[in-house]
């Protein structure tokens, strides 16, 4: 059975019991800050366990996508070294929300084991959670397995997660107690069972955990009970293929045969030549492959932290591998082809990306190439010292300038042994992220020493703040208690309505004034993380710490900049439904002018994905919904399904924000209706590197000052070409044509032009031993047309060595020809040359015809004149 009938088996084998076939979510969970990747099937349901989220079924069945490479659920070291790990893999589940519990969960595991893939009952062994007595009566009892191959597993607080047989998402969310099904590879694999101290080997594999869903963990580790018991199961699809194909290693199933192919092929192709094709590096190249790919698919890209950091971790780890085998040019994005081509039909998803993803691996491949050969040279000079640890300098110096990861370099060590001395790595790598800190909090506050107390803002409601009191001044960086006109100086507020730079919007402009002073905010930025610094000019007067102002912003750039900012929220929203929820935010910038949002998509939008994108946020726009602003706790802000951005450092107590129907977090300022933003238009979408587009639009005066420039164009057009702007399409191609026309009949022109002088031209030859020698100019004619007339005169001519030339707009054409029986003395190309030199040119060609140009045709006249006598010489 091949691994696709096997997914299709399960999935029509629930559905008959009731449950909804339902498809995979991404492996990148969408707003759910708490999970790096998608690591099980229930992580789409989390929301429905927890009573939060209600689905129109009680019973679901999935085929999903998994990743365990970071996070809780970690396999990424096992891959290579064992026969069942992955850093991707298929998951199959059943799902029951509130509906069945243990008795049925068990039961249907049994009958799709036994009775439809039909594998004997005694190669089955089970686990069950220690205290679990009504699972374990369910399996002896109902079921009817032996004692002696069930299992009872403790929670072992000691234990690995998934060896305990108490089953969590991660930290915190719904978890409960399991049972597992294990399935006996046989005496000749080794391996104990389950609970045994060598249960580690590959003789007894779990194929399948069927979890008891009763509780949900909170931060502090408190259980709380589910709304109602439920069942949430998970089969590796690998793990089971394996099994139903009669082999013991999941590398040896259907898909990972042709993976594995393919990786040896790529390898050997980028200069391995021919390795071996049992190599554990193949292995891990063909798994790498899987999760890296569908990560790409999902919108990540390699980068160093968070999501795109575990990326490159695993592509660099396939590299790696493939440079011990021999590869030494980029190899693995070759692969991308192969695994669409296996899993394309099950995951269409790949198949429509799999270009973009092969184009953002081969980057990353190509970047970590040019460093992997010195890196590896380091590591082998350390490793040649016998040392039985490497140091944890080495592995820092290799992580920071030759893109080592460390687990990369302990990949390596494994092979010979050796270990890594991470503490001193993360000890080192603390210290640079300390000083990276420091510079960056030195930048932010640009040198500012400031202790007093946060600046109070006000303007979310107001632009305008009567009595502000200067609380700090610096001049040059400089704490000073006075500021005299014309110094340039950075002014700290107690309280203020300013908005300083975060979020992508820029801030604020405005003036602070009293009696005696004016000073001019060129712009607003955070000194420490809520002090806001004023920085701008003193026009007039002085100002002095202690001093009352009038804070006042520029209410028309800062209009300008929140309808920006707004339309930026719903532009999010509809990029999401136009193009797919992969959309996520890689970047924004948002001023007076325009908002600029850079996020992950493969590929150019097409005209009408950006008309539809403008068409639904004027619709938003349009229906002047007002905005909501709400602080509330992050955990309640997620449940609502605000869009939170990965890897951004979130308080505790965020501010939700709905802009119509869209609901972010941001801290940032807004219309208070839509319809303030009055119009939105698209002006540029581009590429900004692989996989990430970059969308420019503007709003309210700036849209409409766009539309009267474009139509200001259009209309001094219309009026070159004498129509209105509605026929000017018409007219293009009406004008084109024509010329297209004129071409054609002038290139018929010239060439009668020249066909008549090379009539007359004829008697024209001279005649030197038996060979007829001709030099003359074409009026009116082009290269075309010389060629033309060279033909007919050589034809005419019959033994002839020929020199055509034409002058259009100061430049000179040249060619020469000889007919045949005469190139053994007169070759073509000298003679254009002899010409051509003549002429400020240079030429050559065949023995029988030849070309050339020139620049200055007023030695023409002489040049062909000296044509018979060159040729005299030679006939
Ligand atoms: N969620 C359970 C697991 O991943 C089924 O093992």
């Amino acid at each position: 059975m091949k691994s696709s009938e096997i997914r299709e088996k399960f999935l029509k084998f629930f559905e008959s019991k009731g449950h909804a076939i339902v498809p995979s979510s991404p492996v990148v969970p969408g707003d759910d800050p708490t999970l790096l990747f998608t690591n099980a099937g229930m992580n789409q349901f989390k929301d429905v366990f927890l009573g939060f989220d209600k689905r129109p079924y009680t019973r679901a069945t999935t085929a999903q996508k998994c990743i365990r490479a970071g996070g809780k659920h970690n396999d990424l070291e096992n891959v290579g070294y064992t026969a069942r790990h992955h850093t991707f893999f298929e998951m199959l589940g059943n799902f029951s929300f509130g509906d069945y519990f243990k008795h049925d969960a068990i039961q249907f595991a049994w009958e799709l084991l036994t009775e439809v893939f039909k594998l004997p009952k005694d190669k089955l062994w089970v686990t069950v959670y220690a205290e679990d007595d009504e699972a374990y009566e369910i399996w002896n009892k109902t079921v009817g397995v032996p004692a002696e191959r069930i299992v009872r597993i403790g929670d072992n607080k000691g234990a690995r997660y998934a060896s305990d047989n108490f089953w969590m998402m991660g930290d915190t969310g719904p978890c409960g107690p399991c049972t597992e099904i294990f399935y006996d590879h046989g005496p000749e694999i080794a391996g104990g069972p389950p609970g045994s101290p060598d249960e580690d080997g590959d003789r007894y594999i779990e194929i399948w955990n069927n979890v008891f869903m009763q509780f949900n963990r909170d931060e502090q580790g408190v259980m709380h009970k589910l709304p109602k018991p439920s069942v949430d199961t998970g089969m590796g699809l690998e793990r089971v293929t394996a099994v139903l194909q009669h082999v013991h290693s999941n590398y040896e199933i259907d898909t990972f045969v042709n993976l594995l192919a393919a990786a040896k092929q790529a390898v050997d192709a980028a200069g391995a030549g021919d390795c071996d094709k049992e190599s554990p590096s193949l292995k891990v190249i063909a798994d790498h492959i899987r999760a890296c790919s569908f990560t790409v698919v999902d919108g990540v890209i390699p980068s160093n932290a968070g999501r795109g950091y575990v990326l490159r971790r695993i592509a660099r780890r396939a590299i790696r591998h493939g440079y011990k085998l021999g590869a030494r040019k980029p190899f693995f994005h070759a692969l991308v082809p192969a695994l669409v081509k296996e899993m394309g039909d099950a995951y269409p998803e790949l198949r429509q990306s799999g270009q973009r993803v092969t184009e953002v691996l081969r980057q990353e491949e190509e970047a970590f190439f040019r460093t992997i050969a010195n890196g590896m040279e380091i590591l082998e000079r350390a490793l040649a010292t016998g040392a039985q640890q490497i140091d944890g300098d080495t592995a820092f110096k290799l992580h920071d300038t030759y893109g080592f990861p460390v687990d990369l370099t302990a990949d390596v060590c494994r092979e010979r042994g050796v270990t890594v001395d991470e503490a001193r790595f993360n000890q080192l790598l603390d210290e640079q992220r300390q000083r990276a800190r420091e510079a960056g909090k030195f930048k932010m506050a640009q040198g500012l020493e400031y202790s007093g107390s946060a600046t109070t803002f006000h303007g979310y409601e107001k632009l305008i703040h009567e009595t502000a009191q200067v609380v700090a001044l610096y001049v040059d960086g400089t704490p000073v208690q006075e500021a005299k006109s014309g110094d340039d100086a950075v002014v700290v507020l107690d309280h203020t309505p300013f908005y300083a730079e975060s979020g992508g919007q820029v801030g604020d402009t405005g003036e602070l004034r009293n009696a005696v002073s004016r000073f001019l905010v060129e712009d607003t930025i955070k000194i420490q993380a809520d002090v806001f610094g004023h920085h701008g000019r003193i026009v007039e007067g002085t100002l002095k710490v202690g001093d009352a102002v009038n804070a006042k912003v520029d209410a028309e750039k800062r209009a300008k900049t929140v309808r920006n900012h707004s339309a930026t929220h719903l532009m999010h929203k509809a990029l999401r439904e136009v193009l797919g929820a992969h959309v996520q935010q890689k970047g924004s910038l948002v001023n007076a002018e325009r908002t600029r949002f850079d996020f992950a998509h493969n590929g150019p939008m097409t005209a009408e994905q950006i008309r539809k994108v403008e068409e639904l946020v004027n619709a938003e726009i349009l229906s002047n919904h007002p905005t909501q602003a709400r602080v509330m706790p992050i955990d309640e802000a997620q449940k609502s399904g605000a869009m939170m951005l990965f890897g951004e450092k979130y308080g505790d107590s965020v501010r939700v924000l709905d802009i119509g129907s869209s609901r972010e977090l941001c801290g940032g300022t807004h219309v208070q209706r839509t319809g303030d933003i009055g119009l939105f238009k698209i002006v540029s979408e581009s590429g900004v590197a692989a996989g990430v587009r970059r969308v420019e639009a503007v709003t309210g005066d700036n849209a409409l000052a766009y539309l009267q420039s474009l139509e200001s164009t259009v209309s001094r057009a219309a009026s070159a070409l004498k129509v209105t702007p509605s026929e000017m399409s018409a007219r293009i191609t009406q004008v084109q044509d024509q010329v297209r026309n004129l071409e054609k009949e002038l290139a018929t022109l010239k060439s009668k032009l020249a066909s008549s002088q090379g009539d007359e031209l004829v008697a024209k030859a001279v005649d030197i031993n038996g060979l007829k020698v001709l030099a003359a100019t074409l009026n009116g004619a082009d290269v075309p047309a010389l060629r033309e007339t060279m033909d007919k005169l050589k034809d005419k001519l019959k033994s002839a060595a020929i020199v055509l030339a034409a002058v259009n707009e100061g430049k000179v054409s040249l060619i020469a020809g000889v007919t045949q029986d005469a190139t053994g003395k007169v070759k073509a190309g000298e003679l254009v040359n002899f010409v051509a030199q003549q002429v400020g040119g240079k030429g050559g060609g065949r023995a029988d015809m030849a070309q050339a140009g020139g620049t200055d045709p007023s030695g023409l006249p002489k040049a062909l004149e000296g044509v018979a006598g060159w040729v005299r010489e030679r006939a």
